[in-house]
């Protein structure tokens, strides 16, 4: 039997996916050891797993390098690769936005040429010329996207805002909602059909973690 592969989003995702995953069945006593290993193994269930930067892990799964992984909706639209989207494991849950200083509020349409700093520069841009019909210049950046509009590099920002807290100490206010953010259980789809018992087997056992859960919530 040969192993099937899961990649795993490193940082906030992790511990959560590696929960859910035991929760399952799944043995994740390797995958939980601080080794610099970069491929651990569940050898009952003929698992390997590895841990790769978010955005890379549809990218991996693309490929076939994974049969599955597990990341976020954010990184899904932005990567817009073709891969199943097979499960909402609802973990990770916040909200994709548009957000600005307050004088903004109920003015996006009248604000001309807008420059719009974001992580997420495909669902930016898709977001203005689809639902606002507006072209935008994007500017890219790797973090702390908040600070580009208190310092004048941009009008407004797209990004991710899960309690509100860094948007609320930096006086700025949500604009307009893009997407509902949370984590999703993706599968490659040629590993879906030559694999489809497996993966389908442990994609009924994270459904009824996720059921069991809700439950005793
Ligand atoms: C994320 C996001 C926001 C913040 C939102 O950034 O990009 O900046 O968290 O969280 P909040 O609504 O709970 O305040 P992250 O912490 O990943 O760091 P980064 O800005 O450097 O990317």
């Amino acid at each position: 039997m040969r192993y099937l592969t899961i990649a795993l989003s490193k940082g906030r995702l992790t511990d959560l996916s590696i929960d859910l995953l035991e929760g399952a069945g799944i043995d994740c006593t390797e995958l939980k050891s601080t080794s610099r290993k970069l491929i651990l193994t569940d050898e009952k269930n003929k698992i390997k797993f590895f841990l790769a930067k978010p955005s890379d892990v549809p990218t991996y799964v693309d490929y076939g390098a994974a049969d599955i992984g597990i990341v976020g909706k954010d990184t899904l639209l932005e990567e817009g690769r073709n891969l199943y989207e097979v499960l909402n494991l609802g973990f990770g849950a916040c909200k994709m936005v548009v957000a600005g200083p307050a004088e903004l509020k109920g003015k996006l349409d009248k604000l001309n040429n807008k420059r719009v700093a974001t992580k997420y520069p495909k669902i930016a841009r898709e977001y203005f010329e689809r639902k606002r019909q507006e072209s935008i210049e994007v500017i890219k950046l790797n973090g702390s996207v908040e600070l580009a509009p208190l310092v004048g590099l941009s009008e407004v920002i797209v990004d991710l805002v899960e309690t509100g807290t860094t948007l609320r100490e930096n006086g700025l206010v949500i604009l307009d909602t893009i997407a509902d953010i949370s984590a999703r259980l993706i599968v490659n789809r040629v590993s879906m059909k030559m694999e489809s018992e497996r993966i389908n087997k442990i994609i009924d056992g994270l459904r009824r973690q996720l059921e069991q859960r809700s439950g005793k919530q």
